[in-house]
């Protein structure tokens, strides 16, 4: 996997100026499909603060479910408790929401008071400590662009 510095690097020269959240979301979910090897699913869930759950937002992949509770599933639960979630088998996970069957593991990093950032992979124990460090810088580095957005929100 690409060095911290270098997607993170990679996504900053993307997006600068961008002030769209939905541009800024498609084309990191893009940056991420393009970059990572064997993965089958890389985007974005929001938080939706009037039905109070978590909606399908920008990505790549298959069609996936549209809407999660906090607290269910992978992402869900990264919502709810603010902790990356890193499965190296899904089908282990208690409550994990199966979108793409193809999918055996998957991490998901939390964007604090916007929604989290899932990544899926066909491989079974796809994602190491390493990706989850690169992850999370990637997702901050997304956050810190999102903020600069003059609604701050997609809805
Ligand atoms: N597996 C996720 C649902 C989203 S899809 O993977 C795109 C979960 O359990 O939350």
């Amino acid at each position: 996997m690409a060095d911290t510095d270098l997607l993170v690097d990679q996504l900053t020269s993307l997006l600068a100026g961008e002030t769209n959240p939905v541009t800024i979301l498609a084309n990191a979910s893009a940056l991420l499909n393009d970059t990572l090897a064997n993965i089958n699913w890389a985007g974005f869930y929001l938080y939706n603060e009037e039905t109070r759950q978590l909606d399908l937002g920008p990505f790549q992949g298959k069609v996936a479910c549209m809407h999660i509770a906090p607290g269910r599933g992978v992402c869900g639960t990264a919502y709810a408790t603010g902790q990356v979630q890193r499965v190296a088998d899904v089908h282990q996970f208690p409550g994990h929401i199966a979108c793409d069957s193809a999918s055996n593991s998957e991490i998901v990093v939390p964007l604090p008071g916007f929604g989290v950032l899932d990544i899926d992979s066909p491989l079974t124990d796809r994602f190491s400590a390493a990706d989850e460090t690169v992850l999370t810088a990637f997702g901050r580095a997304v956050q810190k662009q999102l903020d600069t957005t003059p609604a701050h929100s997609v809805q």
